[in-house]
Formats: C-alpha cells, structure tokens, sequence
C-alpha cells in the first residue's frame, strides 16, 4: 500500500522541479496532479510494451498516481501496470495504484464469441446472477465486485489498493431505479469498507462518465449527496469509523467543463456543482479525459481565447493545467502510452495551478 512516509520521501525527491502545489494530499499520502492513465489502445504485446515504457518513465519522473481498470484492454492494462510498477527504480509503497471493476471484462483478447465467453466465464460459474447485469456486460452486485477487486490485485501483482472504483455505476440505471442503484452500491461499499477494515484497501469511491456531470432530471443521473450518505450507511454497517469513500472520477476538460458549470448536487448552501460538492465534502476529484481523449493536443482546440489563459508551453500542458487547476481537483488524468507524451504531460506539473479567480476567468 501506498504510505505517507514513502509518498513524502518520493515527493522530496523530485522537489523544486515542479511547481508549487504540484504534489498534493489524498488520504494522508503526497500524490501528484497529473496522474498516468491506461485505458486507450488496442489489447496488443506492441501496445502493453508502449505502456510498459511510459509507466516506468512517469513513475521514475514524479507521476506516483496510476489509474486503470480491471477491463481496460482485456486486463492487459493492469498487468502491464503491474510489470512496470516492479521494473521501476521506485518503491512500490511511494505509489499510488488505482483501478476499477464492475465491466465484465475479457481476458487478453476479445474472444472470437463474446456473449458465449461472458456466459461460460461469469453466468454459468455463478459468480453473476443474470438478474444483476446491465447491458449484458456491467454487474456491481457485491460478490462479483470482491471477486474483481481480488483479481485485480493478482493482475496488478500488489497485496494490496490504494484506491478502488465502482466503475461507471449509471450503466445500471438502463435496466433499474436510481433507488435501486443507491441499494446496490451500498451492498459493494460495506465489502470495500470491509477489506478497508482488513488493511487490503486504503480508500475507494465511484468513477463515472455521465452521472455526476449531467442535469438532475437527466436519465443517467446520481446523486453526489445520496452516494456520499450510502457510503456512510456502508462504514457504520461494518463498524468502521469513518467511511473510506473519499475518490470520484468523472470526466473534466476545457471541452466537458459541466461538472463544474451544472449545479446538479445538492450541497449545503443548495445545488451545487459536482467539484463544488467534492470540494465541500472533502472528496478528492481525479479527472478523466482530462485533454479530450487527445484532441485537446491538437493545437487550434483550445479557443485562444481561453488558451492564453492557460498556464503550459503546449496545448496538451495548458489542457492539464486547466483541469488540475479546478476546485476539488486532486489530480488530472491523462492517458499515455508514448514515453514522449508522458514527458510532455509531466511538464505540465513545472507551472503552478491556477489560483480561483485565475481558473473562473477562463469562463468569461
Ligand atoms: N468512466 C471512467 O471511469 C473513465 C473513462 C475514461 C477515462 N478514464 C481514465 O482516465 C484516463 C484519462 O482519460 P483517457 O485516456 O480516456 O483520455 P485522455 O487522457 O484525455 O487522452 C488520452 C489520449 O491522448 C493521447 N495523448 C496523451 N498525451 C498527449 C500529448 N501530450 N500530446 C498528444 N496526445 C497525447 C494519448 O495517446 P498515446 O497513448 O499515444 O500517448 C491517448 O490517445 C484513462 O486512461 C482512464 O484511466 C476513466
């Protein structure tokens, strides 16, 4: 796991090379604000060897925040990340390990028939009930996500997580209530605040792609608020504490700024925005997508209006800068599988964030 005394050593070493309040705090520990994600590419040797290089070089770097999921290119993400993090000339205990479950994922490649290969892995093992899928490939029941979590522990070759995400949990909304979806979170939550309990896990949360940024009335739609509440109602049904939900992952960029702008959420001085809930909340947002899936990278996307704004000597910086710069933001993701790309994007870092009034102004 992940330890504030390895995280500070690993911050002191890269100190004075990045800017001030590069490194931040999650959960006691120093994590960086641009984090190293690994969902993009074909589930190929060429690409797991790309991304083998690009972990070693953003970890050896300054980059301690690594993001994956048990899916993301048929499992092969994970295990590349896992390969990387014990190649690298880093401790394990000074980096940050996050990843994901609730996508039934394939193993290594797309099987040549996926709904037979779903059935005969998942259905007919038992390990998910039919009644519990969404899209015939998404399950949050609580067995298959400790199934999962353990999984992704032997792929990523760790004893243990620093963060784990109930992956894209408004899938479920397509065949269920919303209410029904705040059940069944709450039935993962008490088996992650479980393995909290047990030294396994350090923290967790949910990563989405639509819920927390779209309007309340919106059919993908969940209640920042009411998750925070089930995840309370899960830590008291274990007897921890204080409940362990302290991440969210949604999609934030120059381009997709509305879990900034919509004020779907319902905070203490009424409805509020997702980061200003996470902020109010003492959540820790980590952004995906944080350049677009890459198109922020293409000079010309960013209006130059708002680009001369933006702290970075590329477009690609001035994407991060912009992301890491917003309230609740902890650390902005972005996917590379180029070592040039991770150079460029850890670059980013030798800027200071934008203070509020600098980061508001990019929106007149
Ligand atoms: N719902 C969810 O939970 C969810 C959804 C999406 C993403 N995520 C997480 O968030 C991470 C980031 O999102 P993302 O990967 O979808 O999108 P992204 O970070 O916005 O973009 C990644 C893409 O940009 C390219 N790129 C990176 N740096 C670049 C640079 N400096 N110049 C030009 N191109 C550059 C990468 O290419 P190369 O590979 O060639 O370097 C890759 O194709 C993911 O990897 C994943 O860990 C989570």
């Amino acid at each position: 796991m992940a330890t504030p005394a390895a995280t500070d050593a690993y911050r002191t070493r890269f100190s004075g090379q990045f800017g001030r309040t590069f490194f931040r705090r999650f959960s006691g520990l120093a994590v960086a604000s641009v984090g190293l994600g690994t969902y993009l590419g074909e589930p190929t040797d060429a690409v797991d060897e790309r991304y083998r290089e690009a972990v070693v070089e953003a970890v050896e770097n300054g980059c301690n925040v690594l993001d994956t999921a048990i899916n993301y290119r048929h499992q092969r993400s994970e295990r590349v990340v896992g390969e990387a993090i014990e190649a690298a000339d880093v401790d394990r205990d000074a980096v940050f390990v996050a990843t994901k479950g609730g996508f039934l994922p394939f193993d290594g490649e797309r099987p040549a028939d996926p709904g037979a290969y779903l059935r005969e892995t998942y259905l007919d093992t038992g390990l998910v009930d039919g009644d519990d899928l969404a899209r015939g490939v998404h399950c949050i029941a609580p067995d298959f996500i400790e199934d999962q979590f353990d999984r992704s522990r032997a792929n990523l070759g760790v004893e243990t997580l620093d963060c784990y995400y109930v992956h894209n949990p408004e899938t479920q909304l397509a065949v269920r209530s919303a209410e029904v979806v705040y059940d069944q979170l709450e039935a993962a939550f008490e088996r992650l605040e479980a393995r909290v309990a047990t030294g396994d896990l350090r923290a967790y949360g949910v990563a989405t792609w639509d819920a927390f940024r779209v309007p309340g009335d919106d059919e993908q739609y969940l209640s920042l608020a009411e998750v925070v509440r089930r995840a309370a109602r899960a830590a008291d049904a274990v007897g921890n504490d204080a409940s362990a939900f302290q991440a969210v992952q949604l999609p934030f960029s120059v381009v997709m700024a509305d879990a900034f702008t919509e004020a779907a959420h319902a905070g203490s001085g009424g409805p509020t925005s997702a980061l200003w809930f996470a902020r109010e909340a003492g959540l820790s947002v980590f952004t995906s997508a944080s350049i677009a899936q890459g198109a922020l990278a293409d000079p010309g996307t960013i209006p130059d209006a708002v680009a001369e704004r933006l702290p970075g000597d590329t477009p690609a910086q001035r994407a991060l800068n912009f992301a890491r710069s917003a309230p609740g933001v902890t650390c902005a993701l972005v996917g590379a599988s180029s070592v040039e790309h991770v150079r460029e994007n850890l670059a980013a870092g030798e800027f200071d964030a934008m203070g509020a009034g600098a980061f508001d102004a990019t929106f007149e």
